[in-house]
């Protein structure tokens, strides 16, 4: 497990994390997800050692990161840095020679890891020569070639097209799965995170407004909206008017006020026709997100 325990940054007056905590399992992928500036690049730089806490503590294990774990852990910076110069196969090898593999392991692993990028015909091209999404694709392979222990991707899938998205995905949900390995990476894009994170961890103002698995997150939050439709009853029906405290929301959904049994609303549509579905409606990832960072920023400015 990889733990982030109280992390506290202030760059001057700006607080960048305030407390932060959460933790991954080993062979999870993972989504770090919050607003521009919540702090997600700062505390992924404070579990890699490129900056150091004002307090609290990353661990791994169970014991308190250091150095030489570090050095066994993938990173993928938001400032991209490559060497334009260089091959992208020389490059991938040299990496992994520089976190302790021989010299043919280096060559081998970075064989295999541009091969599952998408990019073993650019082996010999210079970085410089790539296209941007490319260049992407020889990074991950940077923070892949020593078969890292965790994973830590700063927005990896940020100027991807489609199908890079997919091969990226792939090969994330493979090293997961496969290796063990915790997969932890920042994203805004919210239905990829939906679609490939066994778990999330939502930050607003360097603070965490919610963690946990995804599909557990969504379920809670189910709440007050209902989907239930009616054979042969598209749109919002008449009876739909009757039922006090259920507002339709459209496409079938209906939120209910509080205190108000959903049972009535299955009776009011009874009574017009039989009912095909009826059940809770459980919001996305990225509604979830707006409704939680909503929530949190109406409580500060209540403070
Ligand atoms: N070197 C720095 N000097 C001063 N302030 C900084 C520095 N780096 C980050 N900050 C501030 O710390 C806060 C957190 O920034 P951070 O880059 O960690 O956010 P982020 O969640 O990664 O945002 P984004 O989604 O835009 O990448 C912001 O208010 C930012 O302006
Ligand atoms: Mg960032």
């Amino acid at each position: 497990m990889l733990e982030l325990d109280e992390l506290s940054k202030r760059y001057g007056e700006t607080v960048a994390l305030d407390r932060l905590g959460f933790a991954v399992d080993e062979g999870q992928a993972f989504g770090f997800v919050g607003p521009n500036g919540a702090g997600k690049t700062t505390a992924m730089r404070i579990v890699i050692g490129v900056l150091a806490a004002d307090a609290g503590e990353v661990r791994w294990r169970g014991a308190p990161l250091d150095a030489e774990t570090r050095r066994r852990f993938g990173y993928m910076p938001e400032e991209r840095g490559l060497y334009p110069k260089m091959a992208v196969g020389q490059q991938l090898a040299y990496l992994g020679e520089l976190h302790g593999m021989s010299d043919p392991r280096a060559r081998e692993s970075a064989a295999l890891w541009m091969k599952r990028l998408g990019i073993a015909e650019r082996a010999d091209d210079k970085v410089e020569e790539l296209s941007l999404g490319n260049q992407q694709r020889v990074q991950l392979g940077t923070a892949l070639v020593h078969e890292p222990e965790a994973l830590i991707l700063d927005e990896p899938f940020s100027g991807l097209d489609p199908v890079g998205v997919d091969v990226l995905s792939e090969v994330l949900l493979g090293v997961a799965r496969e290796r063990g390995v915790p997969v932890i990476f920042s994203s805004h894009q919210l239905e990829l995170v939906e679609r490939l994170c066994d778990a999330v961890a939502i930050i607003r103002a360097g603070r965490l407004v919610a963690t946990g698995g995804v599909a557990e997150l969504r379920a809670e939050r189910a709440g007050r909206r209902w989907r239930l439709e009616v054979d042969g009853a598209p749109g919002t029906p008449a009876w739909a008017a009757r039922v006090a405290g259920a507002t339709p929301l459209g496409n079938d959904v209906y939120e209910l006020a509080e205190d108000t049994d959903p049972q009535g609303l299955l009776d009011a549509a009874r009574a017009a026709g039989p009912v095909t579905r009826f059940g809770p409606e459980v919001p996305t990832l990225a509604e979830l997100f707006r409704d939680v960072i909503g929530r949190d920023s109406e409580r500060e400015a209540a403070r």
